[in-house]
Formats: C-alpha cells, structure tokens, sequence
C-alpha cells in the first residue's frame, strides 16, 4: 500500500533545503547502492557525513516526528537520516528492490529497511519525467508530488524512477524499520487507525465503540509488535 502525506514539511523549510542543496557538493549516486542497484542507478546525492547534510536531515526528522500520518503508516521503530538526491535531464534509477539491511552511519546499528519513504522537493510543474513507479501486489503505481509532500511505501516493493527529460528533481529520501515488520498487518493498523480517527468526528471519545476499537488497535500492536 502507498501512502501519500502531504505537507510533511513546510513551504519555507523547502525553501530552506532548497536554498542549501544549491550551494552543496553532490557526488555520485552510486556510492551507496549495492552492486546491482549501481548498474541501474544514474543520480546525485548529497554526502551523508557532510554538514549540509546532517543539518537537512535534522529538518526532515523534525517534520517526521509532528506528523501523526507518518507515524501510523510506518509505525517507526527506527528512521534512518534522511537523504538527499537529485536527477538532472537524462537521469534515472531503473528497476530494482532497495537494500534489506542498512547500517546508521555513524553508530554502525544495522536496521532493517521495512518502509520506503520520498519526499519531494521540487514543484512538479518545474520538472517533466521523474516520476517514482512502484509495483505492489496491487499493481502499479505512478507518482509525482507537491514539494513538500511525502509517499510512504514498503521496501518490498520494485521500484525505479523515470528519466528526467526536463528540469531537475530533487528530493529527500530514506528509510524507516518498523514495529510491525508485516506489511499486511501494517496496512491492517493503518486502516483500523483512519477508520477509529474518522468515527471520533461523529461520536464522542468516550463512546463504547471508540473505547472499544481504541483498545483493538492498541491490542493488535501489542500483540504484533517485533522488537
Ligand atoms: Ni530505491
């Protein structure tokens, strides 16, 4: 399941990124994918362990942690520092499934990669091509958002993102280790979660059935919970 979240950060904090990404040094892509990622990858990132880096991912954690959406579609255990990539005319990232085990620079902690997050950072109407394709069990899936908006999607999942054949395409990027490692029980308390959030806007919080699915979902995590 893809999950679209919007305004994961403000118009002045993309501002900001996109103020410092224009004067930051960008280095090959390929650098931190996996042999056969690397062959299919053609991008630019920024260096993890430079200091407009480490800074940028701070504001991208900070969005992270206010937003209740994110939280109940990945349910974080641990987020990996977000990343930043960009593709100019003629770049792309063909077919490939992203890396099951990433270490936080740094720490050395491994983290398993259950969910895949982009937030785009360029206005749509800026670039042509450069769309994130996923293929799930639902089929497939094309996207391209607002600056500023996020996609949230499993690991699992085959993914590449088109040429660019105008304009440039930045974004940050990066991954998530969740409490619930299953994507269908994910998927499943995501749901339960929306469908409880929608239910409080026509009964009290107090009613037995808010009551009682509120203790469901907390249940089913409890329940499910890897760690
Ligand atoms: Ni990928």
């Amino acid at each position: 399941m893809l999950v679209v979240i919007p305004d994961v950060l403000t118009p002045e904090e993309v501002a900001y990124i996109r103020q410092v990404l224009e004067r930051t040094n960008w280095i090959d892509g390929r650098t931190t994918a996996g042999e056969q990622a690397a062959l299919v990858k053609k991008n630019l990132q920024v260096p993890v362990d430079s200091q407009e880096g480490r800074e940028l991912s701070q504001i991208v954690m900070r969005g992270l942690a206010r937003n209740d959406t994110f939280s109940s579609a990945a349910l974080p255990l641990h987020v990996l520092p977000p990343m930043f990539n960009r593709y100019d005319e003629g770049m792309t990232f063909g077919a490939h499934v992203d890396g099951s085990i990433r270490v936080i620079p740094g720490t050395g902690q491994r983290i398993r990669t259950d969910v895949s997050s982009t937030l785009f950072l360029t206005p749509a109407e800026d670039y042509d091509g450069g769309e994130l394709v996923v293929h799930d069990t639902y089929g497939t899936h094309s996207v391209k958002l607002p600056a500023g908006h996020m996609v949230v999607y499993p690991a699992t999942s085959m993914h590449s993102v088109t040429p660019v054949t105008r304009g440039s395409r930045w974004a940050s990027f990066f991954w998530t280790q969740s409490m619930i490692k299953d994507d269908w029980r994910r998927n499943m308390l995501y749901d339960l979660d929306r469908s409880i959030i929608r239910i409080r806007q026509t009964v009290p919080d107090d009613d037995p059935a808010v009551v009682g699915l509120t203790a469901h979902y907390h249940n089913l995590i409890r329940h499910w919970t890897e760690v």
